[in-house]
């Protein structure tokens, strides 16, 4: 985040808890216009229980809490008038139809977007006169998404946007939310996906237990613990392991089911020095690949847990 530059979201040291449960235990975080910030963590880390201590939906125990420059607790109603909110369980009303709930809701603002164009943006073109109920899961979570796009808001709030969506749903869902940020829309969003806070988010906000646990740029989150990535290939005996592991950048050399890694923190001159080498003694290394460190590994360094069981 550029210092200086405008924030939409500021928390300091924000705590909610229920009963023994510190469902959200000490966060700080900020975020800045224009972002496109991702809580990542497993069932119970406290995502939800954040975004609606922001949406003004939950009083917090204690903290700071800012949202557009204004105390949530202080200033709820012009927030809510500037925010989206999708809610990760929505109940619609089951007879109505895609284009009257999207009339009522934008009924509730001074400022709202025409409804034809908000069906058009999720692409319920077909389903505009269909009954809430009648919906398919990923028709429903467009609309939920549609509802808290009506009024043109300048932040906007998604609680697990794409669960349960098919990969091809899950994608248009992501072009929408890429257009979104294109406009200058600042986006806060949870997900389970690290594909899809790697995709989107500009900034991931790890969190477990209450706590975030690490936060940054997805490359640099990976780039902090993992500094090296591996080149690798079909191993060939004429390029026997004694010689790739004194190759530049090559930090250790390994066999791994019929493949040959080289671990490396100069990937460009480890693949440069290999094809040189293996030219010298007419060879291709075949089915090359170079392989990263993902936010599952950060996930998994960080708590000895995987993301997802
Ligand atoms: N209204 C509530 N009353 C009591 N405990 C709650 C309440 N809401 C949440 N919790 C507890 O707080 C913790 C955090 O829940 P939260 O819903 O914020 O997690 P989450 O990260 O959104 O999880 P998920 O990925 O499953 O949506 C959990 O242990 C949950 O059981
Ligand atoms: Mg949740």
């Amino acid at each position: 985040m550029t210092q200086g530059s405008e924030l939409v979201i500021r928390v300091a040291d924000l705590k909610k808890h229920y009963g023994d449960v510190r469902a959200v235990d000490g966060v700080t975080f900020e975020v800045a216009r224009g972002e496109v910030f991702g809580m990542l963590g497993p069932n119970g880390a406290g995502k939800t229980t954040t975004i609606e201590v922001l949406e003004g939906l939950r009083p917090p125990d204690s903290g700071t809490v800012e949202v557009l420059g204004l105390d949530v607790l202080r200033h709820p109603q012009s927030i809510k008038q500037r925010i989206g909110v999708q809610l990760q369980s929505v109940s619609l009303y089951p007879r109505l139809t895609v284009t009257e709930l999207l009339d009522l809701f934008g009924s509730f603002f001074n400022h709202h977007v025409p409804t034809k164009q908000l069906i058009d943006a999720v692409d319920l073109g077909e389903r505009a006169h269909a009954w809430a109920m009648n919906l398919s899961g990923g028709q429903q979570q467009r609309l939920s998404i549609a509802l808290a796009l009506v009024n043109d808001p300048e932040l906007v709030f998604l609680d697990e946007p794409t669960t349960g969506l098919d990969p091809q749903a899950r994608r248009s869902l992501w072009d929408l939310i890429r257009g979104l940020q294109d406009k200058g829309t600042s986006v806060m969003l949870t997900t389970h996906y690290m594909e899809e806070a790697t995709e989107l988010c500009n900034r991931v906000a790890i969190m477990d237990h209450g706590h975030i646990l690490e936060m940054g740029a997805v490359s640099d989150l990976i780039g902090r613990r993992f500094r090296e990535r591996a080149v690798f290939f079909d191993s060939n005996p004429k390029l026997p392991m004694e010689l790739l592991a004194r190759l530049g950048g090559v930090s250790r050399a390994a066999q791994e089911e019929g493949q040959t890694v080289l671990y490396s923190n100069d990937v460009p001159g480890t693949v440069g020095a290999l094809l040189a080498t293996a030219d010298e003694v007419s060879v291709e290394p075949r089915n090359l690949g170079i392989r990263q460190a993902t936010l599952e590994d950060v996930f998994l360094d960080l708590t000895g847990r995987a993301l997802r069981d």
